[in-house]
């Protein structure tokens, strides 16, 4: 900017001390101009943040480091179904517990926090909300407030219930298209067969091959359903604390002979400490059978399998890594659908029972490839909570 000066009134001319008034003062106007520019500058920016708390869905409630409400937006009004003129400047106790205990914790415990899902009641509807809370610090560190910020999950949760209907459809797509096919040709062969009876019924070799095939071909189906049985079942039986390593090492053990024939070597590190976990022994022992076959099944004479167990405070994580030529990176997921099987006689049902039985234990099961080549199955399982007895003195 300029100051612009006409001549004195006195027609006096000016002097230097006129010229460092007159600068003095233009200081002083620059420093005015550019204070008010800043303000207006905070004031859009202020109104600019609250227009955008006001507007996202989420909640989003402030409150000071005495615990007093100093922001709720329009959405926490709806959410917990609360005026903000009744809440701002309260104490923290004017909100629903949950939020209100997360906010207090944050700013006596100084840390941020996540509940993934809380009840949230607006006083007619309860719904799921995912909050989390974070300390508001200023630039020495200390802390001056909390901020929660929750949102609801209804419409998610109704999602995911929608895509779990569908994929349990797209399951049950592919178990009846599997099982039909499964059962289609041991059928045809019986029909034959049977169209042919009455009239060769006098031909000895022809009944003999007639009850050979009949026979063999009811075998099959029976096998399938032992299969399915197998599938449809886990989870019925109950569940007790069990040492996974047991049902592990049953499975080794069973599978030892079949390994020592093709003079494959199957190895196993099990740990020294047991590995709770709640389960059904036979159906673990089925899983792990499951996978050292399918293991057995790529090894070469001389090659070579291990299983690893491997634990922490509370996962126990079992893989079966074997020295085959692993699993096609865009068959990874495809493996455990049931009747997916690559193999000429397979049913395709092993990993389906493995993924089957692993879900009612509360475990993830997932194929990889190891670097080197072969492929490894990990079996991802939750450790049991076991209780501890107080011992007295
Ligand atoms: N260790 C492995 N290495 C490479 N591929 C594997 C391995 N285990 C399974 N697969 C692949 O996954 C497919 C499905 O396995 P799954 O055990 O479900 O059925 P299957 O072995 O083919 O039949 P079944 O178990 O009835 O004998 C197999 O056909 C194979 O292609
Ligand atoms: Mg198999």
């Amino acid at each position: 900017g300029a100051i612009v000066v006409g001549p004195k009134l006195s027609g006096d001319p000016f002097y230097p001390q006129d010229l460092d008034l007159l600068m003095t003062l233009a200081n002083q106007a620059g420093v005015a101009v550019k204070n008010a520019q800043l303000y207006a500058q905070v004031l859009l920016a202020h109104e600019h943040l609250n227009n955008i708390v006001s507007t996202i869905e989420s909640g989003v409630v402030a409150v000071d480091a005495t615990g007093q409400v100093s922001l709720f937006n329009r959405a926490a009004e709806q959410l917990m179904g609360l005026a903000a003129e009744r809440v701002r400047n309260q104490p923290l106790s004017v909100l629903p517990e949950c939020v209100g205990d997360m906010l207090s914790e944050t700013i006596t415990g100084g840390g941020a926090k996540t509940q993934p899902e809380v009840q949230l009641s607006d006083g007619t509807t309860t719904r799921p909300i995912i909050c989390t809370t974070s300390p508001l610090h200023d630039q020495a560190g200390a802390v001056l407030g909390a901020v929660a910020v929750f949102s609801d999950l209804t419409p998610l949760k109704a999602l995911e219930v929608e895509r779990q209907r569908a994929e349990r459809l797209a399951y049950f797509e592919m178990l009846a298209s599997g099982i039909a096919h499964e059962i289609k040709n041991p059928l045809v062969a019986v029909k034959t067969f049977a169209q042919l009876l009455p009239r060769r019924r006098g031909d000895d070799r022809f009944v003999a091959e007639f009850g050979r095939v009949v026979t063999h071909e009811i075998a099959k189906m029976e096998r399938l359903l032992d299969r399915l049985r197998a599938l449809s079942r886990p989870g019925e039986r109950p569940r007790h604390l069990i040492d996974l390593r047991s049902p592990i090492g049953d499975a080794i053990e069973a599978m030892r002979p079949v390994f020592a024939e093709k003079s494959a070597v199957l190895s196993a590190a099990m740990g020294q400490s047991p590995c709770t976990i709640l389960g059904d022994h036979s159906e673990l022992e089925q899983l792990f059978l499951n996978l050292l076959m399918n293991a057995h099944e790529v090894t070469a004479p001389g090659g070579m399998v291990r299983v690893e167990v491997a634990t922490s405070a509370d996962r126990a994580i079992v893989a079966v890594v074997d020295t085959g030529p692993g699993v096609p990176p865009e068959l990874l997921e495809r493996v455990f659908e049931p009747f997916f099987s690559t193999k000429e006689r397979g049913s395709g049902l092993g990993l389906a029972i493995c993924a089957s039985i692993a879900q009612t234990h509360g475990a993830r099961i997932k194929a990889t490839n190891r670097d080197a080549g072969g492929a490894v199955f990990t079996v991802d399982f939750p450790v049991a909570v076991t209780a501890t007895i107080p011992v007295s003195a």
